[in-house]
């Protein structure tokens, strides 16, 4: 894709990327042995945990006539239709019992399935995959395997606390994204007595680099205004704080700070609900502010004001977005956007001809703004 000197016009696609894992559910929402409804990328599922704890999803479609499995019931392994009483094994879909066929009747119960998707949890979420769209099997395509592990937050101890925040924002997994890579929105939304005004603005140089299927803000002492960085600057100093934030397809940020012994890092995903909702959920992992009281307070405090300054401000932006505005992205506050959908555009267009993906950045690049 060519890069633009004007402003480059660009409504974003709204489309749902699949072949990845996907955040659905906290961890501390879904109990033992009952059903819980969740949508991702405008796939119904019920999650539940099975009797030993370990979760599980399914497509919340009966394969017979369609009813939402989480109306029906669940003993702790197996899954009860609440129609006609089909059974089926919560974990792979397959059917276990249909009550209706005589004993003289052959239908092979184990060829049916209901929709299974791999399911794992991971730092207090529940990660559900979502396959690439099969073909039309429905009711005896076998359940997918991922072919690959549902992201972690990294830890760089053993010892450490965990917490997350999550807000439903009523826009695009596109608009959710940008939203959050864009670094031109902190002083205006982001104002607070205690944190920074908007004259606190100026202009910043910021290296970026390619990696596989996305780029990373490279690692440097942060002249910042990111949260966890304040606080620590408390700890250590500034000159030792190193930090890094990539991106990494479908919806990955992840912030590492580290000073010394201690360290800071997050994960922040946008998952994609319908095409025009998405869910911010930021986990955080650290293992400073052990012995101050009030620590993780203060930064949960912290998070929880950004993320519903975002959540407001994108609530705000639906009601402009709905008649379909023409927008723009500019350089250089714009270019991880670009870089998102270019991104994007090289993953499909990768996934239709088979071939490698071809990343966007050539090399590493310094962008500079005011923020
Ligand atoms: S619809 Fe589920 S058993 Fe018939
Ligand atoms: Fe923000």
């Amino acid at each position: 894709m060519p890069e633009l000197d004007s402003p480059l016009r660009q409504a974003p696609d709204s489309l749902m990327l699949t072949g990845f894992w996907y955040r659905a559910l906290p961890a501390d929402r879904v109990h033992r042995n009952q059903l819980h409804k969740a949508m991702l990328l405008e796939i119904p599922l019920v999650i539940g945990r099975d009797r030993a704890g370990r979760p599980f999803a399914l497509h919340d479609a009966c394969p017979h006539r369609g009813m939402p499995l989480h109306c029906g019931k669940f003993d702790g392994e197996n899954l009860e239709c609440s129609y006609h009483g089909w059974t089926f094994d919560a974990h792979n879909g397959q059917c276990q019992l249909i009550p209706s066929l005589t004993p003289d009747q052959t239908l092979k119960v184990d060829r049916i399935y209901a929709g299974s998707y791999p399911c794992e949890e991971r730092d207090g979420f529940v990660w559900v995959y979502i396959p690439d769209p099969g073909p039309p099997g429905a009711g005896f395509a076998k359940p997918e395997e991922a072919p690959d592990l549902a992201p972690t937050v990294e830890k760089f101890s053993n010892k450490y606390k965990l917490a997350y925040l999550t807000a439903d924002m009523p826009v695009s997994i596109d608009h959710g994204i940008i939203g959050l890579m864009d670094p031109a929105h902190g002083p205006f939304v982001h104002q607070a007595w205690w944190w920074r005004s908007r004259h606190s603005i100026h202009e910043k140089t910021k290296n970026f680099e390619p990696i596989p299927n996305g780029f990373r803000m490279s690692a440097h002492t942060p002249s910042s205004n990111s949260a966890p960085y304040k606080l620590l600057r408390l700890y250590a100093a500034a000159e030792s704080i190193t930090t890094t934030i990539d991106f990494v397809l479908p919806n990955l940020r992840r912030e590492t700070i580290r000073a010394g012994k201690y360290w800071f890092s997050s994960l922040t995903t946008v998952t994609p609900i319908t095409r025009n909702q998405c869910r911010i959920d930021v986990v955080a992992a650290w293992n400073i502010f052990r012995w101050m009281p009030f620590g993780p307070e203060l930064l949960k405090f912290v998070f929880a004001k950004f993320v519903e300054q975002d959540r407001r401000t994108m609530e705000l932006q639906a009601e402009g977005l709905k008649h379909n505005p023409h927008l723009m992205l500019i350089d250089d506050a714009d270019r991880p956007a670009k870089w998102y959908f270019q991104l994007k555009a090289a993953y499909l267009e990768a996934k239709r001809t088979g071939g490698e993906m071809k990343h966007p950045m050539a090399g590493p690049v310094t962008l500079k703004w005011r923020s």
